[in-house]
């Protein structure tokens, strides 16, 4: 095949495809080649833009080791992420809604039981979290594991924060027999994603913030249902609106209610302010 030129060539490459094997490999090859072409066509893009293009992607790619993934935050900003998610998460009405997984979870968190404090030591006003597990027919999961992570007071999580290996303000509990969990954190606060990257370069030269609203991540796994990823907003956060990673769902947004010094839920004195928050997860069945 010889003499291709800008109306053959998208053809050509296809054809090139007609053994591949792997059925669906084929199918996401070919459509991302007319994509990728037609993006081409439609910008009518310049040799100097392929170059910057491509440095771009390259420069992703030296920044991403195995603490910092950056074309998961290229995927995030440009709302693949949410997209994905969305599409994996055809759920029931009424179910909690899912959403983005973010780079921040850590596998082996420690185990708590309930009314235990996460926190360990991360920075923030105490916060005293509670809520059900259930199915979809009310009834009360029992046992479901309940992954929890969230950034402190600061907005860095505790893998970011360096020299420091300490689980911080994540951990792992179980529901009780009627569905019940309850811990004691810090209260979230917004914070940028890491944006010191190709990534973040990007986001100023379009104009765009790094700022994600206030969020407490979860990840609840029960037998017989579906696992649920999903994170609880700050009602209030001025960044709901305008998430750097297109996260939000106003059913996932929850009051984190101030109180002053006082008597906490779980009965303990507390010499400074508080808070509290109480959300529900509606799980759905597995089929
Ligand atoms: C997070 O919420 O932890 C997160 C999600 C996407 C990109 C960066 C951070
Ligand atoms: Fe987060």
């Amino acid at each position: 095949m010889r003499n291709l030129d800008e109306n053959t060539i998208t053809q050509a490459v296809l054809a090139r495809l007609e053994h591949a094997t792997d059925e669906r490999l084929k199918d996401i090859v070919t459509s991302l080649v007319r994509h990728l072409h037609a993006f081409a066509r439609e910008v009518n893009l310049t040799e100097a833009e392929w170059e910057q293009g491509i440095q771009f992607l390259t420069g992703v790619g030296h920044f991403t080791d195995d603490k910092r993934q950056e074309f998961i935050l290229l995927s995030d900003t440009l709302g693949l992420s949410t997209l994905v998610t969305a599409m994996a998460n055809r759920k029931p009405l009424g179910c909690t809604e899912a959403t983005v997984f973010g780079p921040f979870f850590v596998e082996g968190a420690p185990e708590y039981q309930n009314g235990d404090d996460v926190a360990n030591g991360a920075r923030g006003e105490p916060c005293f979290v509670s809520g059900f597990i259930r199915g979809l027919g009310g009834e009360p999961v029992a046992g479901a594991r309940i992954e929890v992570w969230q950034a402190d007071a600061d907005g860095f999580y505790d893998v970011q924060h360096a020299g420091d290996d300490a689980h911080r303000a994540r951990g792992v509990l179980h529901s009780l027999a009627n569905g019940r969990y309850h811990f004691r954190s810090i209260v979230a606060e917004p914070y940028p994603i890491p944006h010191d990257g190709p990534v973040g370069r990007m986001l100023d030269a379009l104009g765009r913030h790094p700022w994600r609203p206030a969020h407490l991540h979860f990840m609840i796994t029960a037998p017989g249902y579906e696992r649920l990823v999903t994170h609880v907003f700050r009602d209030g956060d001025k960044y709901l609106d305008s998430d750097a990673v297109f996260g939000v769902r106003s059913s996932l947004v929850a009051q984190w209610i101030p109180h002053e010094e006082g008597v906490a839920p779980d009965g303990t004195r507390m010499n400074t302010p508080f808070s509290t928050l109480e959300f529900d997860f509606i799980l759905n069945r597995s089929s």
